[in-house]
């Protein structure tokens, strides 16, 4: 396990969006290398870049056109070795996406693989034997796309071709499915290991994963897929011991002990992470919101035992958000609201990930036409909003020009205002990011135990623990206050106010109790 996981605060980027040095109207990273002290004023202590290859990008980048070439609307191959080198000056370690399950259909390989002539890359896709054949049950989508007489399999979107990982269980009426160590799936494993050289030899600190669980196809309980990324973590091991994978597989009791130093909790299968911030179902609130109609029992009952699946192996990491997911956290949210959700996700054990902007508030834009195979997505990949200046600092083209339009909202918040604000939740964040990198017992690996936590009550107490401090959260997501009584034994000292309400933990003749305002948290050390 790398140690600087340990401390670990990442930062995504969506490079489009992030900030536009050449005035193009699209983000660069020259524009991030420029931002990188905001970056470590911040005290993130790694970045993770959304793909910023050459692609025709139709999915935003994930339709990769060459692992190798930084796409030139960002820059060149120099200049993103440039932001390793300045990052890592600062402290910042910046993980690249690797789409390890696909590639664009304008990549070279796979127009060779299209080709009827038998050559290099002719398996290095998952092809049918013949065009009225289908790759799946219900999906002749693209039927007849390539002069060969077979038909791909597309992973995600359908100019996004699988590459063969093979099936784990190859089905003998369909010899076109190849074994996971067939020469094909051989060669496309080395090949994603040349490709995680080549970047991480150049100063990479590590990968985020795109769809690592779906690799290999027919793989029920992804066992084939986890079996490959055990082979990938123990070549890390030995070759790159300080670089870290994280999965976009949300499954950690898989992704985990199978290889990945961390998995993301996200949105899919189960209900826990949405329930947090966004509402999962009609009727419920998130544990989140003002109503108080909440509870962080759902979140809970699936957390609690996927993190003692995985705590001797990894970190779950839980983002603000992404690029995938709205609506964003600053929706409907304000500085007291922020403040108590970020006082949850930068006090929980696990790798915490902060979508770009989230540390401002920045909100979501319903309604834009979909942008690069964005479609709902692209309400969350608006520019960052940096200060009063046109385009909120994001870039200098003339505002049509702009990769999407910038927030009109005349409150937009902006990095310039909040940093010119103590009150702001810029510094709110600031400071709890400063707080969690202070005390180990806070830390990735840090105990944790939930000490009040019932159904249907917007007062949530948690204990972490770790390196002989022992540290109390108290959270009130509720319009109300709240209070709750701790059981006996929870405090093992008077405490000590860390952040948040001076006053929350007090006690009477029956023992201690929590106390909480209106939508309030409280960080207290005791014992140790
Ligand atoms: C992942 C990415 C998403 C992309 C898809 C296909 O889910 O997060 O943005 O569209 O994979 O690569």
């Amino acid at each position: 396990m790398p140690p600087w996981l340990e401390n670990a605060v990442f930062y995504q980027i969506y490079p489009q969006s992030f900030s536009d040095a050449n005035g193009d109207g699209v983000g660069d990273l020259a524009g991030i290398i420029a931002r990188l002290p905001y970056l470590r004023d911040l005290g993130v202590t790694g970045l993770w870049l959304n793909p910023c290859f050459l692609s025709p990008f139709r999915d935003a980048g994930y339709d990769v056109a060459d692992f190798y070439q930084v796409a030139p609307r960002y820059g060149t191959n120099a200049d993103l070795r440039a932001l390793f080198a300045e990052a890592r000056g600062l402290g910042l370690r910046v993980m690249l996406d690797l789409v390890a399950g696909h590639t664009s259909i304008e990549h070279p390989w796979f127009q060779a693989s299209c080709q009827p002539e038998r050559n290099r890359y002719t398996d290095w896709y998952v092809w049918t034997d013949s065009v009225w054949t289908w790759s799946g049950l219900n999906q002749p989508v693209v039927a007849g796309y390539a002069a060969r007489d077979a038909n791909y399999f597309p992973n995600f979107f359908w100019f996004q071709p699988a590459l063969n990982y093979g099936y784990a269980r190859p089905d003998p009426a369909r010899p076109w499915q190849q074994p996971v160590d067939a020469p094909g799936p051989r060669a496309v494993r080395a090949e994603l290991r040349a490709i995680m050289r080549h970047w991480l030899d150049l100063g990479a600190s590590g990968f985020r994963v795109d769809m690592a669980g779906s690799l290999v196809k027919n793989d029920p309980g992804g066992h084939a897929t986890a079996a490959l990324w055990r082979e990938f973590r123990s070549w890390l091991d030995e070759a790159y011991p300080d670089a870290a994978l994280v999965s976009e597989w949300s499954d950690p009791a898989v992704a985990i002990p199978q290889g990945f130093h961390m998995d993301f909790l996200l949105p899919f299968n189960k209900p826990g992470y949405t329930s947090l911030f966004r509402r999962a179902l009609p009727a419920a609130a998130p544990y989140f919101d003002r109503s108080g109609g909440g509870s962080i029992r759902p979140f809970l009952d699936e957390f609690l035992p996927l993190h003692a699946a995985t705590r001797d192996h990894g970190f779950i990491a839980i983002p603000t958000g992404n690029h995938d997911a709205g609506p964003r956290l600053g929706n409907g949210r304000d500085v007291r609201d922020l403040a108590v959700a970020f006082a949850f996700l930068l006090t929980m054990p696990g790798v915490p990930f902060i979508y770009y902007g989230d540390e401002i508030g920045l909100r979501s834009i319903d309604g834009l036409p979909s942008k690069e195979g964005g479609y709902g997505r692209t309400a969350v990949r608006t520019p960052m909003q940096w200060d009063a200046s046109p385009n909120a600092g994001f870039s200098a083209a003339p505002a049509e020009r702009l990769y999407l339009p910038v927030d009109p909202a005349p409150d937009r918040p902006t990095v310039a205002a909040q940093t010119a604000d103590s009150a702001s939740i810029l510094h709110v964040v600031r400071r709890l990011i400063a707080l969690r990198r202070a005390h180990p017992a806070l830390g990735a690996g840090g105990d944790f135990a939930p000490v009040c936590a019932e159904a249907g009550r917007p007062i949530f107490v948690y204990r972490r623990a770790g390196s002989g401090e022992v540290i109390l959260v108290a959270l009130n997501t509720a319009g109300a206050p709240g209070e709750a009584r701790l059981p006996s034994g929870t405090m093992t000292t008077i405490p000590r106010v860390l952040a948040g309400e001076a006053a929350a933990f007090r006690q009477d003749a029956a023992g201690w109790f929590v106390r909480l305002p209106p939508v309030a948290y409280a960080v207290v050390a005791t014992g140790g």
